[in-house]
């Protein structure tokens, strides 16, 4: 039967884009990091307002076996063929249905490892007008299979309360079971779409990738690394124009951004170390260059106009009282609607995060990084790694003189604070308020909050 398909949609830019929707099929044995990927690719989408949505056939399949043994995915296991089976069958009905009420992308997380499976999948997609888009996750290093065994399986579902050691011997076995049957993606699969990463990206192979779409999530999951490292986050130091309560500008620093931007090396050092090397990443505008100026020579530091503040356009310059005073409708629209109200001339949340994907390509792909940037640009930075959602990232309390340190971890990102101890204005604004200084205690949204996100357990 074939499914009424959504009409044109607009992406995240507000552009009108062909109707493209996408099954992403995860491919690989047990503990190769599929799931990590498709959690990623999810976030990473959504980020950028593409819907897109993880099915996880793990979960679908627990509803019925929640603690299977190795045994149960033994091929020679008929009952838990077809219990597996059925688990992939409700995933894929609930996916199109989903694409039925207008998904964009759906990420089918199964190991997905035989060809006979995968091309039942694409018939399914086909027959619904849904591109398919394989990707495979090999490797075969086995200290790192070892590692994710023990990082992320023994704290699987399928495992609670089970002696970690057990849990860890069984999960090798449940492996040995799927590498019976496992056939790589290869020639006889050449008409299909494709991505394979090879050992956490040292090759991929990419093959008839068809649209703007599809080369879009495959750039990114061709950047994806799992080295360990962190990010780090600075505000400017204090701006003559924060003290003013002036938004925009290219203001220097006042005395007290001064003394931050002396600290500062102090406060970097003591939380990345002597020995690591470090990236500085700023905006192009004064406060920014002036903040990272005392850093060591040996880091290496890059200007990026992508992370100057959002433009205010023809407010520029002006305090929140005097916005409100000569636009007041235009004041009220932004209160309704941070994320998406466009400045007369400027610039909207939704801009920044557009022009900001190049620079989440780019971190994902370097190891460690400090970023000295702007309120609203550290916003939609953080509600990236942290999964904020559009309605409270634009209102995030980012205090100024504070260093914040992300570490990416398998499911989610670890997040320290520290403060400098040097005090400065506040530039947080609550929604209604006019104040040039607001006290952000009554911030409802502030950094160090869950996200909002959920996350999938394979
Ligand atoms: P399962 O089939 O049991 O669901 P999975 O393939 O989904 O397994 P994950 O739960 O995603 O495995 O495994 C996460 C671990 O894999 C993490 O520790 C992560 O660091 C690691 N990892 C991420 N990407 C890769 C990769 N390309 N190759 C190998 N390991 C990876
Ligand atoms: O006040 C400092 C500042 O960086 C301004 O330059 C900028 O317009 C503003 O913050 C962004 O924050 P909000 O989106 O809350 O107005």
């Amino acid at each position: 039967m074939e499914l009424a398909r959504p009409s044109k949609r607009t992406n995240g830019a507000g552009v009108q884009v062909e109707d493209t929707q996408i099954c992403v099929v995860m491919v690989g044995l047990p503990a190769r990091g599929k799931s990590l990927i498709a959690q990623k690719a999810q976030r990473y989408l959504r980020w950028l307002s593409i819907d897109a949505k993880v099915f996880n056939v793990g979960n679908y399949r627990r509803s019925d076996t929640p603690h299977p043994t190795a045994e149960f995915f033994d091929t020679s296991n008929a009952e838990g063929e077809r219990m597996r089976r059925a688990a992939a069958e409700a995933a894929v009905t609930d996916m199109l249905k989903w694409f039925r009420e207008g998904g964009l992308i759906g990420i089918l997380d199964a190991t997905n490892s035989t060809k006979e499976r995968r091309r039942w999948i694409k018939e399914r997609m086909d027959k619904n007008g849904i591109e398919t888009l394989y990707v495979e996750s090999k490797c075969d290093d086995e200290d790192l299979i070892m590692s994710n065994i023990l990082e992320v399986k023994t704290t699987s579902p399928d495992y609670v309360g089970q002696d970690p050691e057990e849990a860890a011997q069984d999960f090798r076995n449940r492996i040995r079971n799927y590498e019976k049957v496992y056939q790589t993606i290869d020639q006889d699969e050449s008409d299909m779409t494709y991505l394979k990463i090879m050992d956490v990206g040292k090759q991929v192979i990419i093959n008839r990738i068809q649209d703007y779409l599809q080369s879009r999530v495959v750039y990114y999951l061709m950047n994806l690394h799992i080295k360990p490292r962190s990010i780090w986050l600075s505000r400017h130091g204090e701006s003559e124009y924060n003290l003013g309560g002036q938004i925009g500008g290219d203001a220097d620093l006042s005395a007290r951004g001064q003394e931050y931007a002396k600290l500062l090396p102090e406060l970097v050092r003591k939380s990345v170390g002597d020995d690591r090397p470090l990236t500085v990443w700023t905006s192009t505008l004064k406060r920014t260059i002036q903040t990272a100026r005392h850093l060591p020579k040996h880091y290496n530091q890059l200007q990026w106009k992508a992370l100057d503040e959002l433009d205010s356009g023809v407010c520029d310059g002006m305090t929140y009282a005097e916005i409100k005073e000569a636009y007041p409708e235009d004041f009220a629209a932004r209160d309704d609607d941070k994320y998406n109200y466009r400045y007369r001339g400027g610039e909207s949340y939704r801009d920044v995060v557009i022009r900001l994907e190049p620079i989440i390509m780019e971190l994902e792909r370097s190891e460690d990084i400090l970023i000295v940037t702007h309120q609203a640009v550290l916003r939609c930075i953080y509600a990236y790694f942290m999964k904020k959602d559009q309605r409270s990232s634009p209102w995030l309390n980012v205090p100024l003189h504070t260093l914040i340190k992300l570490t990416p971890r398998a499911y989610g990102t670890v997040e320290e604070f520290t403060s400098s101890g040097i005090s400065a204005v506040s530039t947080w604004r609550g929604q209604g308020s006019v104040a040039k200084h607001e006290d952000p205690t009554s911030a409802t949204v502030s950094l160090g909050t869950a996200g909002d996100g959920e996350v999938a357990k394979a």
